[in-house]
């Protein structure tokens, strides 16, 4: 009873040097709707493996010339979505769990039970499917260059740009973590680019940069007469987002009232104006991203646990890059060519001493500090290449420290780096009486310290900073 006029549920390769159990397999796999063919031996499947590309070679172990096994390595390179399940005598277990350790998907025993057979055909079939999108979806991105801009080549970066890979195509909510200046919004970008709601809008919202009343209106939209100034009917962000992505920027700004209305998006993906009674229904993503850690404020009170839950379905963190330094150079080369075009510079390069500083700067303030500081620099530099005075006074001076700030010129941060460098310098070094003359405590210089970039600093609690 092979369904007519339907797709076929799969593509199979049987593998088997037994003529007769080879056509009884194809019939039964035929016959539940699976185009199958067959091989009569190792190297006969290879021939055909990659010629049709099939979602599971079923394949008998034992076989003269090219074995299950080696058929499997070689198979497996060749078509990375096709699982093998392999068939192996009853009382020759064995065999199976070392090839479902060496990359074999499942094994079934002879002889065969129709009813495991089809169920783990089925399975292996699903399982196939979902290599070969996931596959596709990253050649996609390739192809669309959704990461060009975004420069990653150290492992931390790497990981992070894969499981951003990974949840762009569902709807899952994710929370983007990250100092100032890491990347988030660029991250959000990034996600929203490579999901399939890439031709709706994504609409940013600065949560931090309107008060109380205006967020929920910007966000949900109002009616006339909703307060004072509202003479019109207005749609808000989410409205505008429809198809496609709502990124909400320092998410951890929201007032608590405004906290519910969003929670209540999220979970029953419906809203009402404000001022209004009419239910609104929109298909929107949501992506929020926070600089501070929203984990603790959830545990001070400040922001609501289910709503926490429901942002952080999926979260995004980006390490500082004080944390990835073998970035930096990279980062730098990036912005380098970036300034140098956009500013008509033939400038090809660092030479070694800016290049040092570069990499032995804290880059408190991230990826953003570098890139201005090489657009600063570029604009600056009338040689072939960038040297150490082209570089801004923060990012000169070493750790170890040479020299006074520069007053006016140096930012607060120089000054604060140089007073608590200079004080440690006069206390031989120990941070408690540093701190006691400083008036500050001394985890907070020890967590400076580990920010410069200096011996002698563990990282200390946020919250100090
Ligand atoms: N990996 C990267 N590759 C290329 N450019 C980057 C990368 N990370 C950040 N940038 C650039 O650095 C700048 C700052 O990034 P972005 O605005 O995304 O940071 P942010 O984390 O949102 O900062 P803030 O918390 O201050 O809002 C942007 O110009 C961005 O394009
Ligand atoms: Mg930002």
């Amino acid at each position: 009873m092979p369904p007519p006029k339907m797709p076929p549920r799969g593509r199979i390769l049987i593998v088997d040097d037994e003529a007769n159990a080879r056509a009884a397999l194809a019939e039964i796999l035929h016959d539940e709707g699976y185009t199958a063919e067959t091989a009569a031996d190792g190297f006969k499947a290879l021939g055909k493996l990659t010629e049709l590309d099939p979602d599971v070679v079923l394949t008998d172990l034992k076989m003269p010339g090219l074995d299950g096994l080696a058929l499997m390595e070689k198979g497996h390179a060749a078509c990375p979505a096709t699982m093998f399940v392999v068939m192996t005598a009853f009382g020759s277990i064995g065999n199976a769990v070392e090839a479902v350790k060496r990359g074999a998907e499942n094994y079934v025993t002879k002889p065969l039970d129709t009813e495991v057979l089809l169920a783990v055909v089925a399975r292996a079939v699903e399982k196939s499917r979902l290599v070969r999108e996931n596959l596709s979806l990253r050649a996609r991105l390739r192809d669309r260059n959704v990461f060009d801009h975004i420069v990653g080549d150290g492992p931390r970066m790497r990981e992070l740009l894969e499981l951003v890979a990974q949840v762009a195509p569902s709807r899952a909510s994710v929370l983007i973590t990250g100092e100032s200046g890491t990347g988030k919004e660029l991250i959000a970008g990034a996600i929203h680019k490579a999901s399939p709601r890439s031709r709706a809008p994504l609409v940013r919202l600065n949560c931090a940069a309107l008060a109380e009343g205006l967020l929920e209106s910007e966000l949900f939209g109002h009616e006339r007469g909703a307060f004072t100034g509202a003479i019109a009917r207005r749609d808000g962000r989410f409205q505008q987002a429809h198809g496609g992505t709502l990124f909400l920027d320092e998410v951890s700004e929201i007032p608590q009232a405004t906290q519910v209305k969003l929670l209540r998006f999220l979970q029953e993906r419906s809203f009402e104006r404000v001022g209004g009674n009419e239910t609104m229904r929109v298909d929107v993503r949501i992506l929020a991203a926070t600089n501070r850690d929203l984990r603790a404020l959830v545990d001070a009170g400040r922001f609501r646990e289910d709503l926490f839950y429901r942002l952080n379905v999926v979260s995004v963190e980006i390490p500082p890059l004080r944390d990835r330094r073998t970035d930096v150079p990279t980062l730098a080369a990036f912005f380098l060519k970036r300034y140098a075009e956009e500013n008509g510079k033939a400038i090809d390069g660092f030479d070694e001493d800016a290049l040092e500083q570069l990499e032995n700067h804290p880059w408190p303030g991230n990826v953003r500090e570098l890139e201005n500081a090489i657009e600063r620099a570029v604009v600056l530099c009338d040689e072939p290449r960038i040297g150490r005075s082209h570089l801004p006074v923060g990012v000169a001076p070493r750790p170890g420290f040479e020299g006074t700030p520069e007053v006016p010129g140096a930012s607060l941060r120089d000054l604060e780096r140089w007073a608590i460098l200079k004080t440690l310098e006069g206390c031989a070094g120990s941070t408690s009486k540093a701190a006691a003359v400083l008036g500050i405590s001394t985890r907070k210089i020890q967590y400076k310290l580990h920010e410069y970039g200096a011996p002698g600093g563990e990282p200390g609690p946020e919250d100090e900073t």
